[in-house]
């Protein structure tokens, strides 16, 4: 039985390089079934209980379209509006409830702590598709994921490598999941770049300075990018703001365009984003005439991140050695 077999996936703190490289080990064995070249029915009859309540593309599609591509079948709940939490119904109660309906439950929430809160009430695995502005955990594994190949195709590794984290730093989860999991490896030199009042949260910083990495706190852009391998931007993550207008005063602060690009970073920097990327206007975080330049990984992460949720629920439900037995034509 592998050690993920029918547990919680809540935070990346549950997670050591060994448990990662299992993850990673059966994501990449997932290529072949996610690019339809072979088909798996390894989990038909289960059902996944996709439940999102807070908006989202690429982590709702992909966890769907993961189960589908293993031969699982999708129960979705979309929206607070649309559950009986919107009556006052508990999250445990909700829980116990949606876990007799299906093998495994991703869900996504504003609040923070609250995939856990509601995972005491489940008898079946979560795995938590964002909580508020704790934690990203699948997004940080695959974030991890496309970190390991690009520098990889770049002749470097994670350790030793230089990562620039710009923009929202206070309420963007992502960061937080990604900077814990990469003080695991060693010797790296992290750069902060945010508006002070955005900030990266102390017990993260904490973190990445007892694991013995180098930290850079700043709220310049221009002059801080020229070591980075990786440059990891974030949108200003506006639903977690009291207001509009406070969201709209750091809007555009940072922003890389082909220009700054090409004038800050090394030829070959990996330029990443969790995505969405806001487009609404000027301000745009990440300028759209960089989209044919080949270090834009942000397309490549959003791929990667079907066969990291892949392999999460071939892991959670226990069939990560049996996709082959359960082949079928194509
Ligand atoms: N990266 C990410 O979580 O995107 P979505 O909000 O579209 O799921």
């Amino acid at each position: 039985m592998n050690q993920f077999q029918g547990s919680h996936i809540l935070s990346v703190n549950q997670l050591d390089l060994d448990s990662i490289q299992t993850i990673f080990n059966v994501a990449q064995k997932m290529t072949p079934y996610a690019l339809r070249e072979k088909r798996t029915r390894v989990l038909d009859g289960a059902i996944l209980g996709n439940l999102f309540f807070e908006p989202s593309t690429r982590t709702r599609v992909s966890f769907s379209c993961a189960f589908d591509l293993l031969g699982g079948r999708v129960a979705e709940t979309v929206g607070m509006a649309n559950s009986s939490l919107s009556k006052g119904e508990s999250l445990y109660d909700t829980a116990r409830v949606l876990s007799s309906y299906s093998d495994v439950i991703a869900m996504r929430h504003p609040q923070s702590f609250s995939v856990k809160e509601f995972a005491e009430g489940s008898r079946v695995p979560v795995i938590n598709g964002g909580d508020g502005a704790n934690e990203h955990p699948t997004q940080a594994l695959l974030d991890l994921f496309t970190i390991k190949k690009e520098l990889n195709s770049n002749g470097m590794t994670i350790d030793g490598m230089h990562i620039a984290m710009v923009g929202d730093l206070k309420y963007g989860r992502t960061v937080h999941s990604l900077s814990r999991l990469l003080c695991m490896y060693k010797n790296i030199t992290f750069t902060l770049i945010s508006p002070k009042e955005l900030a990266m949260p102390d017990y993260v910083i904490d973190d990445i300075e007892n694991a013995g990495h180098r930290v850079t706190i700043t709220d310049q852009l221009e002059g801080n990018l020229h070591q980075a391998d990786i440059l990891y931007l974030t949108r200003i993550q506006e639903e977690r703001f009291p207001s509009q207008e406070e969201a709209d005063k750091y809007r555009g602060k940072f922003r890389l365009n082909s220009a700054i690009y090409t004038k800050n970073c090394k030829s070959n920097t990996v330029i990443m984003h969790p995505l969405p990327r806001d487009s609404r206007s000027q301000a745009n975080e990440l300028d759209n005439d960089l989209n044919n330049n080949p270090s834009l990984a942000i397309f490549r992460q959003a791929d990667n991140g079907l066969l990291i949720r892949m392999a999460l629920f071939a892991l959670t439900l226990g069939v990560a050695d049996q996709l082959e037995q359960y082949e079928c034509p194509v």
